[in-house]
């Protein structure tokens, strides 16, 4: 019977896509170099940030406008991610954020910085360390 295979075949896409979402909203984990102390790191799964008790106000703040994806594409300064909020709010009407400015940017800035472990970790994977290079032609 053909139906029943397409609704078979159906049905095995839908177990696939909920396990695939299970797997992505579990803990993305990371073992850092800083004492052996291994650093977990929460993603939210809707937006792709990462989960920090300032992570309401920075959606509230920072996706109403566009996609979290502007700032995941992202790693500034401080100074830097200052300096994107000044110019959203000359050309793009970003509003005052008042006192919440400062959570914003101290969650940027541990977060989505040049440098942040949680940066890296989130992102990409830590930078090779200890690197013993060669010649290509050297006779070893
Ligand atoms: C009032 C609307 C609005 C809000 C709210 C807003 N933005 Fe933007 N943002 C924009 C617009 C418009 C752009 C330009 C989008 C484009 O180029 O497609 C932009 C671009 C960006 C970029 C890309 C800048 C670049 O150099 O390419 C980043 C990063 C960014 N926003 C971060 C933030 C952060 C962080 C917040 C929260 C503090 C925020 N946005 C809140 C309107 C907003």
């Amino acid at each position: 019977m053909k139906t029943a295979k397409i609704i078979l075949f159906i049905a095995a896409i839908a177990i696939g896509l909920t396990s695939f979402q299970t797997i992505h909203s579990t803990q993305m984990s990371s073992s850092t170099k800083n004492g052996g102390v291994a650093d977990t790191l929460k993603i939210d799964t809707e937006s792709g940030l990462v989960d920090s008790p300032s992570l309401m106000m920075v959606k509230a703040q920072c996706t109403a406008c566009h996609s979290s994806k502007l700032i995941l594409q992202h790693r500034f300064t401080r100074a830097g991610w200052t300096e994107r909020i000044r110019w959203m709010q000359k050309y793009h009407k970003l509003w005052d954020l008042g006192e919440s400015e400062k959570v914003v940017l101290d969650y940027l800035e541990k977060y989505y910085g040049p440098s942040s472990v949680e940066a890296r970790a989130a992102f990409r994977r830590a930078p090779l360390k200890d690197i013993q290079w060669y010649k290509v032609n050297e006779r070893r």
